[in-house]
């Protein structure tokens, strides 16, 4: 991703129903980061959008978000597996991220990517919903 990407890609995110929201400004601060990674797919539009945060050697997932039209299509396993691929190369081993306990498509999609559950943050989410504690060696 790019600055030029900005306003294409806050404008899918805005139609997502992530739990922490992401404005333009906030994607133009986070690509000023050296410790950020940002990858989007792109078809005739922006398809989808992952965001890491390195700590090394681990990283914190701490967005995933595929454009409704996008689905069940295999965009976030392809974003997931080309961001596994360049934080490997950053010295990344470990990968972890947290997600509503309500988020079950979410928590599918990393259990069918090897991420296992190991704890609960209470009330995570707006001090009502929890969050789900999830990590994966990689
Ligand atoms: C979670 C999300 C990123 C998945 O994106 P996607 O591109 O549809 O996922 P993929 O097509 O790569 O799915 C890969 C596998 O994950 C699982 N999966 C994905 N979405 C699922 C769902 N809604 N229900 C059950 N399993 C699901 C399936 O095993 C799927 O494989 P299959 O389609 O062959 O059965 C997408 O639903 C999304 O953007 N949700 C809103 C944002 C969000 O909650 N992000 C997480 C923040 S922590």
């Amino acid at each position: 991703m790019t600055h030029a990407d900005s306003d294409s890609v806050s404008s899918m995110l805005a139609d997502v129903d992530t739990a922490v929201h992401v404005t333009r400004e906030d994607l133009a601060a986070f690509l000023s980061r050296d410790d950020y990674i940002i990858l989007i797919a792109e078809d005739d539009r922006i398809a989808g959008y992952l965001c890491f945060m390195l700590i090394p050697p681990e990283a914190e997932l701490l967005d995933i978000a595929v454009d409704r039209s996008f689905r069940r299509k295999g965009v976030a396993r392809t974003l997931l597996n080309e961001g596994i691929r360049l934080l490997r190369t950053r010295g990344i081993t470990k990968l972890f991220l947290e997600v509503a306990v309500t988020n079950t498509a979410a928590r599918t999609f990393y259990g069918t990517h090897d991420f296992t559950e190991n704890g609960l943050r209470k009330n995570y989410y707006g001090n009502t919903i929890d969050a789900v504690l999830m990590s994966r060696i990689i």
